[in-house]
């Protein structure tokens, strides 16, 4: 029989598109891990930051460049040579590295943003381009708000970069406007209008605003686009990208209607979006496609009945094929060092001996002091261990803390930090024991950073439960940090998580 399958590449933008979701900041560390997770789940190319975005995204692409093998390593340039150059400053520690360029050709961004005639765009576009191919061979372009260009400037622009070197013209339904038959009919205009682009690598990047970001790529790769751009679990601007596992799972199990599959290891998906969740704090709803704890659960007696006649009745793919394969591994009070590695590996959590022993530590501490250990409280406690801050990065640390407070009375606190090595004594009063602390906090640091956002959970069991806080800061920039901290005071917990969001803030701002 004839082989007709052709090869689609998955771009993998979590770490760039991803990281954009609103909260999701990352450390370099953690961006570090995720990437390695990548490259063991088989995409082709990494999209690794905005490397002029920030230091960290700076720093965080090269740690990547340098460290990761196997897939292409990416970054992001607008199309301006301070841009480009930081980007392959960043990106050219990789074997493959690649510029990804753009510069947006909707006549909403030209008028109201870019202030460009489409004449001046093509020629940015062609410019950046050939800046780029100065660095490297491989060079990206995307028309950023492509879906609401009209298909002729559109075609004129992919004309102008492929003539000026690019390797991979991308197209990217930026907000997520476009209808999957609309977006089908660009893709198929652009290979009949500009035929060259057949030679190429053409490209898929669609947002989620209307839910169609899935259906819009893979209506595109029907018409022939080699390249989807999507982000584990779907995360992204806004609503989001295409979700990569739903992008892969549907290219493999209905290979017989698109006659093209990936390169990816299918049995990494499960760990890969458990480990996206837990370091962005981004929860996948349980009836997620492919990666929710429900997508293979049965309920209905009615299904379970047949299932348990044939799998197929009600199963058009099986767990085991995304890496589901239940929670085999059950913590209790003997466990030991091996018990606890093969949970964490079980949910896509890579650390190194160091952070191993430390949770092993924790949890046989917690199971001394006969409490119930569940699997969730050590997934809380690795959690906190991955998301601690390089002690260099810990410009604020927690000394000490009192909080009074009682019926009848206002709690009060004071709080010891040192912040960058000095010692100083903040106090504060409030609606609670959290309140008073925080306030104490506060009177010690930058007041424009602004406290969004305050979740407690308690992780399992009763009264001794682990308390797991998450938070959010905004800085005056409008910029959002995350903080998290699990502890079995759940005052200490609070504090903890305060200060390690701060720490991400002044870290990203560099001063106070
Ligand atoms: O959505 C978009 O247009 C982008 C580009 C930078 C490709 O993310
Ligand atoms: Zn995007």
């Amino acid at each position: 029989m004839k082989n007709t399958t052709k090869n689609i590449l998955i771009f993998d933008t979590t770490l760039r598109d991803g990281e954009q979701s609103p909260g999701a900041s990352l450390t370099v560390n953690e961006k570090v891990m995720i990437a390695e997770q990548l490259a063991k789940l088989g995409v082709d190319i990494i999209e690794a930051g905005f490397p002029v975005a920030s230091s960290g995204d700076f720093e965080a692409v090269k740690k990547i460049a340098r460290t990761i093998e196997g897939p292409v390593i990416c970054g992001l340039a607008r199309a301006v040579d301070a841009d480009i150059d930081c980007c392959w400053e960043a990106v050219k520690y990789a074997k493959r590295p690649r510029i990804h360029t753009f510069i947006a050709t909707s006549d909403i961004h030209r008028d109201e943003k870019l202030r460009k005639s489409k004449e001046e765009v093509i020629a940015s576009a062609v410019r950046a381009v050939k800046r780029a191919k100065g660095y490297c061979d491989d060079v990206e372009f995307s028309p950023e708000d492509a879906g609401r260009t009209s298909l002729e400037y559109m075609c004129d622009v992919v004309r102008a970069v492929i003539a000026a070197g690019a390797t991979t013209i991308n197209i990217p339904d930026t907000v997520g406007y476009t209808e999957p038959e609309e977006f089908a009919h660009r893709i198929r205009t652009l290979f009949e209008k500009v035929p060259e682009a057949r030679d190429i690598v053409v490209s898929v990047h669609c947002h989620n605003d209307l839910g169609n970001a899935v259906a819009n790529s893979l209506a595109a790769v029907k018409q022939g686009a080699t390249q989807v751009e999507c982000c584990i679990n779907g995360i992204g601007e806004r609503a989001g990208n295409a979700s990569l596992e739903e992008i892969v799972m549907n290219l493999k199990t209905r290979r017989d209607f698109f006659e093209a599959d990936t390169r990816i290891n299918t049995r990494e998906l499960f760990k890969t979006s458990r480990l996206v969740s837990n370091l962005t704090g981004l929860e996948i709803a349980r009836n997620k496609a492919i990666v929710g704890r429900n997508a293979f659960a049965h309920e209905a007696g009615i299904h379970q009945h047949g299932v348990l006649q044939s799998k197929a009745t009600y199963e058009i793919m099986n767990a085991e094929e995304v890496g589901w394969a239940g929670d085999t591994i059950v913590i209790g009070k003997h466990s030991g060092k091996h018990a606890v590695t093969a949970l964490l590996e079980e949910e896509g959590y890579l650390l190194n001996e160091e952070q191993t022993n430390f949770v092993t530590e924790k949890v046989k501490e917690l199971a001394d002091k006969n409490k119930t250990v569940e699997r969730d409280d050590v997934l809380a406690i690795a959690m906190d261990v991955i998301g601690q801050l390089p002690d260099q990065e810990k410009r604020i640390r927690l000394e000490g803390f009192t909080v009074v407070t009682g019926s009848g009375m206002t709690p009060t606190a004071s709080v010891k930090l040192l912040i960058d090595g000095t010692e100083r004594i903040g106090t504060g009063v409030g609606d609670g024991p959290i309140d008073a602390l925080s306030k104490a906090v506060w009177s010690l640091i930058d007041p424009s950073v602004k406290l969004l956002e305050y979740n407690l959970k308690a992780i399992t069991g009763g009264t001794d439960a682990l308390a797991d806080v998450s938070i959010k800061l905004q800085d005056a920039g409008g910029r959002i940090f995350s903080g998290r901290a699990v502890n079995e005071d759940v005052i200490k917990a609070g504090v903890q998580a305060i200060i390690s969001g701060l720490n991400r803030a002044m870290n990203a701002s560099g001063g106070k």
